[in-house]
């Protein structure tokens, strides 16, 4: 059985605590939106858009823990809690994204009891539609790979960065599914091993064929003609096709075209952020202790500076294609991303 991140039961939120992976499979139940924005800040939920759906879900919390009675003191609440749950976590728009799906809801209901039921019910559905998304991205994805490829990819973006199934995981079960055979070449992802600690735990869960090796060793691994495609998620993509995703993303692009190997992006359209300037993205810079130890050792010396930035940005140069639910975007990717979000879904 495909992993379920995250789901809605009994007016909680019940999630995978990832921080204890893949040692123990734990679940979390939070019915304070408070802990589920501790929840997204300290990694117990990661990935864009499962921070979009955990916003979401906050906020439904939000509103079954307000005391309001009018229609203004609940929006008033809710813009409170948006708050909270926004400033988690800068880079993935997923969030930003969810939180704004809900307050429009919000804003159109007639009475406090009507807006309540109508953020549950939204939230809801933002999570079931995030399964079908990821589904329909790995139909378009699978047409682009061939029996026997070896897939590298980078960080998670699977299931346990969605709601199910996964992006950039997605499409490699879509290819399994297809019958077609796939490998996959992980990265561990230092400094937070989103690739050894989840990709790899997700992936032999499922029983899809993976091996992992050190961030160090993709140029080896493309050199040798280990890899024939490259396939990661994105926490945000701009209308020019700059992608921003896990650090190190960049470095793979970079070595990928390098090798002649397409480097494709899976995501969906709620990942697009159709108005920033690339400079306008803010990187999140996390904790120095990522780098400074791993679990209770210490491997480096004390009182060293650090820079810890949780994503870089890859130029649409590098990029093949951008696989979404709507269908894979290719250069000149300011014409292509445009079209996607004109058609019909
Ligand atoms: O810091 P994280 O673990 O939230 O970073 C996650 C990533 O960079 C993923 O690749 C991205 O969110 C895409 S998830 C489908």
């Amino acid at each position: 059985m495909t992993l379920k991140t995250l789901e809605w039961k009994n007016n909680s939120v019940v999630m995978i605590d990832q921080t204890k992976l893949p040692n123990e499979l734990v679940f979390v139940e939070y019915s304070d939106y408070n802990d589920v924005a501790r929840a997204i800040k300290t990694l117990v939920v990661r990935g864009a858009p499962a921070i979009g759906v955990s916003g979401a879900f906050g906020m439904a919390l939000a509103a079954l823990q307000s005391k309001a009675t009018t229609n203004e003191e609940l929006i008033e609440d809710l813009e409170k809690a948006k708050k909270v749950l926004f400033e988690t976590r800068p880079t993935a728009v997923n969030l930003a994204w969810g939180l704004e799906r809900i307050m429009e809801v919000a804003r159109k209901g007639n009475d406090v009891s009507e807006i309540k039921d109508s953020i549950i019910q939204t939230a809801k559905k933002m999570a079931d539609k995030d399964v079908e998304t990821n589904m329909k991205i790995g139909k378009y994805g699978v047409e682009l790979f061939d029996n026997n490829d070896t897939v590298m990819t980078h960080c998670n973006a699977g299931a346990l960065a969605t709601v199910a199934y996964g992006t950039a995981l997605g499409v490699i079960r879509a290819i399994k599914e297809s019958g077609k055979h796939v490998k996959v070449l992980a990265t561990e992802t230092r400094p937070v091993m989103q690739g050894s600690r989840l990709t790899a735990f997700e992936l032999k869960h499922d029983g899809i064929d993976v091996s992992l090796i050190p961030d160090t060793a993709v140029g080896y691994a493309m050199a040798k003609d280990l890899v024939k495609k490259v396939i990661v998620g994105a926490d945000r993509i701009l209308r020019t096709g700059h992608g921003f995703n896990k650090i190190g993303t960049y470095q793979i692009a970079l070595l990928a075209k390098e090798h002649g190997i397409p480097f494709y992006v899976a995501a969906p359209l709620s990942t697009f952020d159709m108005k920033s300037e690339p400079d306008d993205v803010i990187i999140e810079q996390r904790e120095a202790s990522e780098v400074t130890t791993i679990g209770d050792k210490k491997i480096a010396p004390d009182n060293i500076d650090v820079l810890n930035p949780a994503f870089d940005m890859t130029p649409p140069e590098l990029v093949t294609g951008i696989i979404t639910e709507a269908g894979v975007a290719r250069p000149p990717y300011e014409e292509s991303i445009q079209k996607l979000f004109g058609s019909s879904l």
